[in-house]
């Protein structure tokens, strides 16, 4: 039996030395690395797997768009996400600009590294897209689109009550999120697109 150094290496040095470019490389193939986390994001909103069942185990959700990684795959997690006025989800102001809100605020179940403490966690459908940078930015984004809609419903519907103003604006981000995934697929089928792969 062989045995491995008791000290594992420091990871900055190995970024530093190993990983880290010092001068611009394009993609060969024309993609981004939010292309990657595009493609993370969206298909954790269907594929489900039970981790604390353990790997053989899914979820038995439905497995379509279904935006539950917005919203939560369940309605005890989709009422703690919401801020019931006007169709918004909850959300919090760090310098002026609207973000996911905290876990202390929005008390949902997420997957953090030991040690972070609530405040600084951020409430988000996916239990654990707080983990990757990147499936934090799309939360970000796709939080503010829903926010963004509600304020277009209001204006044009001001009649409408909070239900119908988060009912249809998730209607409309289903189909805005469908719509991404149709256009990807066609243009691939018409012309390949680098990066882009069904
Ligand atoms: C920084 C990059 C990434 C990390 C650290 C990461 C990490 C992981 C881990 C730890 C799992 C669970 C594996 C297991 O249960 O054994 C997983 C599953 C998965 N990953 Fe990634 N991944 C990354 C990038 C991606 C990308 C680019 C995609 C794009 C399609 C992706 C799609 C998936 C899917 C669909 C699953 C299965 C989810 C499920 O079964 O519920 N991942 N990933």
């Amino acid at each position: 039996m062989t045995t491995g150094r008791k000290g594992l290496p420091d990871p900055e040095v190995l970024v530093e030395r190993l990983l880290k470019r010092r001068t611009f490389r394009p993609d060969p193939q024309g993609s981004n690395v939010m292309f990657a986390f595009f493609a993370q994001h969206f298909t954790h909103q269907f594929f489900k797997t039970y981790n604390r069942m353990g790997l053989g185990f899914t979820k038995a959700l439905a497995h379509g768009v279904d935006a539950g990684h917005i919203y939560g795959d369940s309605l005890d997690r989709q009422h703690t996400l919401r801020l019931f006025k006007d169709g918004k989800l909850k959300y919090q102001l760090i310098d002026g600009e609207m973000y996911p809100p905290s876990v202390a605020d929005a008390p949902v179940r997420m997957s953090y590294p030991p040690g972070i403490p609530e405040e600084k966690q951020m409430a988000i459908g996916q239990e654990v897209f707080g983990l990757l940078p990147g499936l934090g930015l799309y939360a970000t984004l796709w939080l503010r689109e829903h926010n963004r809609v509600c304020d277009i419903l209001k204006a044009e519907h001001p009649t409408w009550d909070d239900e119908q103003l988060f009912q249809t604006t998730r209607l409309i981000v289903i189909g805005e999120l469908d719509t991404m995934k149709n256009m990807c697929v066609t243009l691939e089928l018409l012309e390949p697109i680098p990066g882009c792969s069904t």
